[in-house]
């Protein structure tokens, strides 16, 4: 008996939007007709935080990663039901982020709650390596932030270790960093992300990071 391949329905479903853009072929084509410099939500989820920042500040441009299709879906089906203009999905791996952009084109990263990949075999496939946030950072502005949050303590302590290496190279300044966001005083009014209810609920400590680039790294 033959057995049917599962495609996933999601593939069509995201190909009907302009607002989303698929693979690093499309991106490339269609970089030139972003807003520069852009404003990354990198593993976006379901769109919340990137469609809230976005529709409020409409003189800003928003790019949200994200890897899954239904979440690129769910991203796309926000952007099109407030009609924003300055709001894009991305279906690429952030890994391929700083092939895709030139220098000065970022201005802003947020990374929130990036998979942990706790176990011990997995720690090899997180985000946040030295060698990413080097390559990143070379295409941001001067002056620009990456923020990040986690509830995962061992993979904010690897987080911490990157960002401390990159500071001590003066290429970085960290401005704000906490064990407890929530409680703390560098706490803002920012939306709370999907995965950022599910773990305070859960009673969840979130540790948060902030750090603003020093000087362009080629
Ligand atoms: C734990 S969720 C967090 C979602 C959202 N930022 C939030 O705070 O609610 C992590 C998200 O990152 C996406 N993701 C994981 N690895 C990724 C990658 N390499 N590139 C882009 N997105 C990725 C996942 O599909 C998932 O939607």
């Amino acid at each position: 008996m033959k057995t049917k391949r599962f495609k996933n329905p999601y593939i069509d479903e995201i190909a009907k939007f302009e607002e989303v853009i698929s693979g690093e072929e499309d991106f490339l084509k269609r970089k030139s007709s972003f807003v520069y410099p852009v404003i990354l939500d990198i593993g976006c989820g379901n769109g919340e935080v990137l469609v809230d920042l976005a529709s409020k500040n409409p003189g800003k441009f928003y790019l949200g990663f994200e890897l899954q299709y239904k979440e690129v879906y769910r991203t796309v089906q926000k952007i099109k039901k407030l009609d924003l203009k300055n709001c894009k999905v991305v279906k690429v791996e952030a890994e391929k982020i700083p092939e895709l952009f030139d220098s000065d084109q970022i201005c802003e990263v947020n990374i929130f709650f990036p998979d942990p990949w706790p176990k011990t075999r997995q720690k090899k496939n997180r985000l946040i390596k030295k060698t990413y946030i080097d390559a990143l950072i070379t295409r941001m502005r001067k002056e620009s932030t990456i923020k990040i949050k986690t509830d995962n303590d061992d993979y904010f302590v690897q987080i911490l270790t990157v960002l401390h290496s990159i500071a001590s190279e003066k290429k970085i300044e960290i401005l704000e960093l906490t064990r407890d966001y929530h409680s703390s005083a560098v706490r803002k009014n920012e939306y709370i992300t999907p995965f950022e209810r599910i773990f305070l609920k859960q009673g969840f400590l979130i540790n948060y990071i902030c750090c603003k680039i020093n000087d362009r790294v080629q």
